[in-house]
């Protein structure tokens, strides 16, 4: 698959500078234990970028998914009104790696159901969705 066929609603330049962005957090993964190492990158709908790494623990459970670092910076960088337009996730191990279930309703929090969502398939290519494909029926606390 060809970069023009994934960038979907992104711009080459901006697909570019989020996958190196990506890979350049995924190199600093924390996985000793899994030797798994992912990276993503989130595109605001300001522009503005942050990025993530998984970061494992010995204490398994509290390991967190280079969706929720990245999410978590951008929050912190930015505030806790960003809204996400795009994310990038890559890992190095050659392997696919779509955004766990819980990563997918924490994208899902600070995004609309059209936020492009590119991760790499079972060839390691990058393809892409959107949040509201990946998470139908997403949990939402309403007023009672
Ligand atoms: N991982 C992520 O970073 N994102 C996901 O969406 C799925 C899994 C990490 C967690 C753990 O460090 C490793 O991949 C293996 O599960």
């Amino acid at each position: 698959m060809s970069q023009n066929e994934i960038t979907g609603p992104l711009s080459p330049s901006e697909w570019d500078y989020l996958e190196r962005q990506a890979l350049t957090a995924a190199g600093n993964a924390y996985s000793p234990y899994s030797r798994f190492r992912v990276g993503a990158a989130v595109l605001l709908e300001d522009g503005s970028t942050a990025t993530g790494c998984n970061v494992e623990n010995a204490s398994y459970r509290l390991t967190t998914c280079a969706e929720q670092g990245a999410i978590a910076a951008a929050v912190a960088l930015h505030g806790p009104s960003i809204r996400i337009r795009a994310i990038v996730i890559v890992n190095l191990n050659g392997t696919a790696s779509p955004p766990c279930g819980a990563c997918r309703q924490t994208i899902y929090e600070f995004s609309s159901p059209s936020t492009q969502i590119f991760f790499p398939a079972a060839d390691g290519a990058l393809t892409h969705s959107t949040i509201g494909d990946l998470l139908p029926h997403a949990f939402v606390l309403s007023d009672n």
